[in-house]
Formats: C-alpha cells, sequence, structure tokens
C-alpha cells in the first residue's frame, strides 16, 4: 500500500552496491597482462634540480681499483649530476638551459685522474620496494668511448638485470646493447657474466650515441624481457631476481680493455629524458593502501594500460611520451614526486558510506511515521 519505504531501502542498497572508483587508475596499471599497483615517473626534461626530487638519491662514493675490478677506481659525485632542463616548461623539444641535449647529464670525466679514480655519475631511487615491474628509460649514450652506460635493476651483486651500452663497442657496423642478469654463476666466474646463460649481445638497428631511444625491462616472476623503442630485443627465463630493489642510472668507467675501457679522453655525457617504472611493492603498507583503494578491480579505468612507445623520443615535440602524473586523477595514492595529486579517494569512500547510513535512517523514518 505504501511503497516508500521499500523503494528507498531497495535504492538504498543499490547505491552501496554500486560501488565505482574514485579515481582513474586507482587499482593499477597494466602492461601486458600483467597489473602492477605502483609508479614512479621522472620527467627529466623538466626538472631543474635533481637533489629537489624525492624520488631519487644521486649517488657520492668512491672505489678503489681492487674493488672495481680495473686498472682504475671509481670516484662517482654529486656535482657529476647535472640537470640540464629544457628552457621553457612548456616545451617538449630544444635545447637544454646549459646548451646540447636536454635532460639529466651524468658525466664520466676525462683524462687520467691524478689520483686513480675516474669521476663519474650515478642516480638511484630512494625506493628499495622494487619487486617485479615495467621499467622504461629514455636515454641517449655518449659516443666517446671507453665509458660503460648502464640502466638497472639492483638487489644485489646475484640478483640485477642490466642494459649496459659499451661506448667503445659502437662503430659503423657495430651497435650492441648488453643484456644482463647477474646470477650466482656470474658471481662464480668472477662477476663476468660473459659465459653465463644470461648475458646477451644484442645488435641494435640504431645508433645508441646519435639520438634518444626508450630502452625498457619487464621483469615478471617467469621472465625478463628487454625492448628498445617497443621492439622486443631477448627474453630471459633464468637467473630470474626473486627479492625486491631499486633502479639505478649509471655512467662509469674502470679503465677494464674487456669491458668499459677508457678512460674517456674527453668529458662523456649519457642523457636522460625520463625513467618510468610501474611495479608492485613488497612494503607490506604499499600493498595495504592499494587493497583499500583498489574497491571495483573489473570497473572501467580501474585500471589502466601503459601506452606503448613504439617510436624513439627523439626530441621533438610530437615524440614525447606520457606520463600519468601530469593527467589530473592517474595517480591518486601514488608517490610520485610532483605529481598533480597524491592522496585522496578514502574520503570520498566514507561519504559514500555516510550518504547511504543517512539514506537507511531516513526510510526507517519514513516507515515509522507511515506505520
Ligand atoms: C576522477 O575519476 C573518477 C573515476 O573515473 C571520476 O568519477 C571523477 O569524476 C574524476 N575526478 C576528476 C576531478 O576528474
Ligand atoms: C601485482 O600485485 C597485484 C596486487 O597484489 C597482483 O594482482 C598482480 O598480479 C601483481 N603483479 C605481478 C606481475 O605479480
Ligand atoms: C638544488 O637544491 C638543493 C637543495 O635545495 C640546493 O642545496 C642546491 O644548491 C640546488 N642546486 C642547484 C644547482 O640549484
Ligand atoms: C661525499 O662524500 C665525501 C666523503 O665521504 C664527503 O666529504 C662529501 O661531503 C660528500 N659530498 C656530498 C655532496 O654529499
Ligand atoms: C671525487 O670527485 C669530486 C668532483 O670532481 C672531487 O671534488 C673529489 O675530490 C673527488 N674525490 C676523490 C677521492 O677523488
Ligand atoms: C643475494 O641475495 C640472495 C638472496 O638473499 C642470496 O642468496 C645471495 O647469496 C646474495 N648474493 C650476494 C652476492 O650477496
Ligand atoms: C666493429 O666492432 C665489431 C665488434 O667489436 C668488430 O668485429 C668489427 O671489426 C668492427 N668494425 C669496424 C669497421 O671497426
Ligand atoms: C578510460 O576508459 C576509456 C574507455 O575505455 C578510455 O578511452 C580511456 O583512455 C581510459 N582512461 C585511462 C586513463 O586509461
Ligand atoms: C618526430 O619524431 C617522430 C619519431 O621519430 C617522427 O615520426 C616525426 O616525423 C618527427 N616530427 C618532426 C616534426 O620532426
Ligand atoms: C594512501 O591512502 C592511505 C589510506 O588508505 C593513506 O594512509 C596513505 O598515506 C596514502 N598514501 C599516499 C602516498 O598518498
Amino acid at each position: 500500500m505504501f511503497p516508500v519505504p521499500s523503494s528507498l531501502l531497495t535504492l538504498c542498497i543499490t547505491f552501496l552496491s554500486f560501488r565505482s572508483i574514485q579515481a582513474d587508475c586507482e587499482c593499477g596499471y597494466t602492461v601486458n597482462s600483467a597489473l602492477y599497483t605502483e609508479l614512479i615517473e621522472t620527467d627529466f626534461l623538466h626538472l631543474a634540480n635533481i637533489t629537489t626530487d624525492t624520488d631519487w638519491q644521486p649517488q657520492n662514493y668512491t672505489v678503489t681499483p681492487a674493488l672495481a675490478r680495473g686498472p682504475y677506481g671509481k670516484n662517482a659525485s654529486v656535482s657529476d649530476v647535472v640537470a640540464n632542463p629544457l628552457k621553457s616548461q612548456y616545451d617538449w623539444a630544444g635545447d637544454g638551459a646549459n646548451g646540447g641535449d636536454a635532460g639529466l647529464q651524468l658525466f664520466v670525466r676525462g683524462g687520467v685522474p691524478q689520483d686513480g679514480l675516474i669521476p663519474m655519475a650515478e642516480v638511484a631511487t630512494a625506493r628499495v620496494d622494487m619487486l617485479y615491474g615495467s621499467f622504461r628509460a629514455g636515454m641517449k649514450v655518449t659516443g666517446t668511448p671507453g665509458t660503460c652506460g648502464a640502466f638497472f635493476w639492483y638487489f644485489n651483486d646475484t640478483q640485477e638485470i642490466d642494459m649496459e651500452f659499451l661506448s667503445a663497442e659502437f662503430n659503423a657496423t657495430s651497435q650492441p646493447v648488453n643484456l644482463v642478469l647477474q646470477s650466482p654463476d656470474s658471481e662464480e666466474a668472477g662477476f663476468n657474466a660473459a659465459n653465463t646463460g644470461t648475458f646477451q649481445v644484442h645488435q641494435l638497428n640504431f645508433t645508441p650515441s646519435e639520438g634518444f631511444h626508450e630502452y625498457r625491462f619487464d621483469w615478471s616472476p617467469n621472465a625478463v624481457e628487454f625492448y628498445a623503442d617497443g621492439v622486443l630485443l631477448d627474453t630471459m627465463t633464468s637467473a630470474i631476481p626473486t627479492a625486491p630493489g631499486h633502479i639505478t642510472l649509471s655512467h662509469w668507467s674502470n679503465g677494464d680493455p674487456t669491458w668499459s675501457a677508457g678512460p674517456p679522453t674527453e668529458d662523456a655525457i649519457l642523457t636522460v629524458q625520463y625513467l618510468k617504472g610501474y611495479f608492485n611493492s613488497s612494503d607490506p603498507a604499499r600493498q595495504q593502501d592499494w587493497s583499500k583503494r583498489c574497491i571495483s578491480p573489473s570497473a572501467v579505468n580501474a585500471t589502466c594500460p601503459v601506452p606503448e612507445v613504439t617510436q624513439a623520443p627523439n626530441g621533438n615535440a610530437s615524440a614525447h611520451t606520457f606520463f600519468f602524473s601530469m593527467q589530473a586523477n592517474e595517480t591518486v595514492n601514488q608517490t610520485v614526486f610532483g605529481s598533480k595529486q597524491k592522496s585522496q579517494g578514502i574520503a570520498l569512500e566514507l561519504s559514500r558510506t555516510g550518504i547511504a547510513v543517512l539514506m537507511l535512517t531516513l526510510s526507517s523514518v519514513v516507515w515509522i511515521l507511515l506505520q
């Protein structure tokens, strides 16, 4: 006779069970069929000072020749990590503020060092909880012979994923990238992965020192896949790391004639446009954050596919790549430095529950009044 209370109740239940998403990508980012809950994205084209970016730690250390396993040791110093952003924050192409290629410059200083330590540059992520993920670096390596440019993930010397460029190896007919999974086998061989099953010298069909390219590795529990500009180079299925670690970008030389060679005769620069990582976290607090914010995993836009880069991000305005952290609503509850939005979401879920409780109270009152 009085359908009002029951229809209010129905509405109320419908409202509670309709749990739409609060923000795009709140359940994570997908690469092929893998889901990753976390992201790190750094746009070095527009970053004026890396020491202000809490995602990164420029390294400051020295290594003796003996420990560096070369005729020379290494001296990583913060002053050899140089920000060279584009002149305008609205541009995506052009020279850097200091001239030359824009981006983060990692220097290996030229000449024979007086104290036997070759000045070099290295930056590492502050986060060390990266356990599986897809990692991409847009970079241009040096053409000056005698350095090793390395983009790698690291846990320890036997759990490590490397893409390494040896500038002394480049010539008109050979432009290799060295793909390496360090393993207990390489440790047994004196940290020489060359004769292990997880070392590949892959010839690229471009010269890495002549332009920017995207280098990428996708690390899942079963395989590590290596890519350049979106083209699969190699898949490795043994010695897959199982521990959480961090990402490092490094440019160094120890004079070892069988690897980095050098020291370079003049300053050598590796320039990084961006680093992006979509990964899972080993940190229980971050895992819990994810289960709280990921309410409807199958809803539209709850997960977002990571756009594939299929052409070289070569520094022209139309070839620049996509950043979730530059969109308004796609990195909620992530920890990315400088992202548009960092935390939000739980408040919305609470207000949703609040409205439902209010509706329930209202329907009870109406029902009582109607009796
Ligand atoms: C954020 O994303 C959610 C889910 O797609 C949407 O409902 C909401 O309107 C978006 N908010 C803003 C400010 O764009
Ligand atoms: C990452 O973590 C999420 C949430 O636990 C899980 O669903 C997903 O399968 C994980 N991805 C990989 C590649 O292990
Ligand atoms: C970068 O920022 C740090 C910390 O604010 C400051 O000490 C340093 O002088 C800055 N470096 C440059 C090159 O501006
Ligand atoms: C680098 O390390 C040296 C030696 O430990 C120290 O004297 C110097 O202050 C450090 N520099 C920076 C920028 O942290
Ligand atoms: C390391 O390099 C920095 C910067 O060039 C320099 O100031 C420092 O003296 C060097 N340290 C050593 C031990 O060579
Ligand atoms: C790296 O870590 C693994 C797992 O904890 C361990 O078994 C291995 O011995 C470590 N390797 C080195 C070189 O410390
Ligand atoms: C280029 O390098 C490859 C590999 O090191 C070598 O076999 C080849 O002879 C070199 N070619 C020239 C033209 O120097
Ligand atoms: C959200 O979903 C729509 C429809 O599938 C898609 O066009 C859009 O790109 C998605 N947004 C994100 C951030 O993935
Ligand atoms: C920008 O680079 C892309 C990829 O290399 C190329 O397809 C495009 O023609 C370039 N555009 C301009 C304006 O140079
Ligand atoms: C993510 O959300 C949780 C609440 O569920 C909050 O405790 C945490 O601080 C947030 N993390 C970030 C990085 O915003």
